[in-house]
C-alpha cells in the first residue's frame, strides 16, 4: 500500500510539475521613463492588454512607467542584458549605444507636416534605420508618436535671443546639444527622471518638451514661461532583445505583432488630443504663461536653428538628411 501511494505522489509529483511549467507565461517586462497617463504610457497599456488577451495569458506584459524599474541610460542595457524584454526610448536617445542615426530626428524644424514624419516612419528609410538597431541585438519593432516640442524657462523665451546663456536640459543627443548652442545656450544632457528636480533646484534654467511629458512631470509648476515653438520632434522607437524575440514560438511571435501594429494605430491616433489636453490643463493651471509665436517670430526661431542641419551632416549623415528632405517634397 505504501508503495502505491508513494507512487501516486510521485505521478502527481511530476504531472503537476509539468502542468505548472505549461501554465508558465512568457514575461515581457516593458520599462519606459514616462507617466502611465502620456501617449507612451497608454499605448504601453494598450499593447498589454491586447498581447494577454490574445495570447489567452501565454504572455504577460509586465509595465513599469515612471522610471521606476530603469532610467534612460539604464534601461537600454538591462534589454541588450535580458533584463527588461520592451522599451520605448525617445529617438534621440540612441546616440549612447553607437547609433547616431536616429537623431536625424532631433534636428530643428525637419518635418513640415505630421504627413512627412509618417512618411519617413512608414517607409523604407524608416525600416532601414530600425535594421541598424540588430547589430546591437535588439529588434525595433514599431514608431511611436509623442509630439512637438516647447521650451520653457523662468523668463519669457521671445526670440532665441532669451535663451543666450541658459542651463537648458536636453536628452542625450548631440544634435540636441547643437540645437542648444545654435541659441546661445548651455545645454545638459540630464535623465529624464530628474528633470523636475533639476529644474526646481536651479541645476538648469529651462528645458524643451511635448506638453504632455511637461504636463505629466509637472514642470510647469517650476518653470514660469514657455514658448510654443514646436521645434523639433519627440517619437519613440518600440524596440525588443533580439534574443528573446526570436526564441519566442512563432505562433506567439505573430500575435504579438499583431497587437504591436494595432498599439502603433492607437498611439499615433492619441498623442497630439493627450498633448493638446495637456497644454490645456497646463494653461487652465496658471503656473505658466504660454507664448504663441506671431509668424514673423517663428521666422526668427527657424532661421536661427535650421543652421544646425547643415552642422551636424558629419553627426547624422548628409545622405539621411536629405532622403528626410526628398518625403517633404
Ligand atoms: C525626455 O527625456 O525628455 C523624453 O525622452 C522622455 C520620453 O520618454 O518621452
Amino acid at each position: 500500500f505504501g508503495t502505491l501511494v508513494a507512487g501516486i505522489v510521485a505521478v502527481c509529483v511530476l504531472s503537476c510539475g509539468a502542468m505548472a511549467q505549461q501554465a508558465q507565461p512568457i514575461v515581457i517586462k516593458f520599462s519606459h521613463v514616462v507617466a502611465p497617463d502620456t501617449p507612451k504610457g497608454k499605448a504601453a497599456e494598450y499593447f498589454k492588454k491586447l498581447a494577454e488577451e490574445r495570447t489567452k495569458g501565454r504572455v504577460k506584459v509586465e509595465v513599469f512607467p515612471n522610471s521606476m524599474l530603469y532610467k534612460d541610460k539604464e534601461e537600454l542595457e538591462a534589454l541588450q542584458l535580458g533584463a527588461a524584454q520592451m522599451l520605448a526610448p525617445s529617438l534621440a536617445k540612441f546616440g549612447p549605444l553607437g547609433i547616431k542615426e536616429f537623431e536625424v530626428f532631433d534636428l530643428p524644424y525637419i518635418f513640415p507636416s505630421k504627413d512627412v514624419l509618417r512618411a519617413v516612419t512608414g517607409g523604407p528609410v524608416g525600416a532601414s534605420l530600425l535594421k541598424k538597431l540588430e547589430t546591437k541585438g535588439i529588434i525595433g519593432l514599431a514608431y511611436w508618436d509623442n509630439g512637438f516640442k516647447i521650451l520653457s524657462a523662468n523668463k519669457p523665451l521671445i526670440s532665441p535671443a532669451d535663451l543666450k546663456g541658459l542651463k537648458m536640459r536636453i536628452q542625450s543627443s548631440k544634435v540636441l546639444d547643437a540645437e542648444m548652442r545654435a541659441l546661445n545656450a548651455q545645454p545638459q544632457p540630464i535623465a529624464f527622471s530628474e528633470v523636475y528636480q533639476a529644474l526646481l533646484t536651479g541645476v538648469v534654467n529651462g528645458t524643451e518638451n511635448p506638453p504632455s511629458n511637461m504636463y505629466t512631470q509637472k514642470m510647469h509648476e517650476v518653470q514660469k514661461h514657455a514658448t510654443l515653438t514646436n521645434h523639433g520632434y519627440l517619437g519613440y522607437a518600440v524596440i525588443v532583445n533580439k534574443k528573446f524575440w526570436d526564441s519566442l514560438p512563432s505562433d506567439i511571435r505573430a500575435i504579438l505583432e499583431g497587437a504591436m501594429s494595432e498599439a502603433t494605430v492607437y498611439a499615433n491616433a492619441i498623442a497630439q488630443a493627450e498633448n493638446d489636453d495637456a497644454l490645456k490643463a497646463m494653461k487652465a493651471s496658471g503656473k505658466t504663461e504660454f507664448h504663441d509665436p506671431t509668424p514673423a517670430e517663428l521666422e526668427v526661431w527657424r532661421k536661427t536653428l535650421l543652421p544646425v542641419h547643415r552642422d551636424m551632416e558629419n553627426r547624422v549623415g548628409k545622405d539621411l538628411i536629405e532622403s528626410f528632405y526628398r518625403e517633404a517634397i
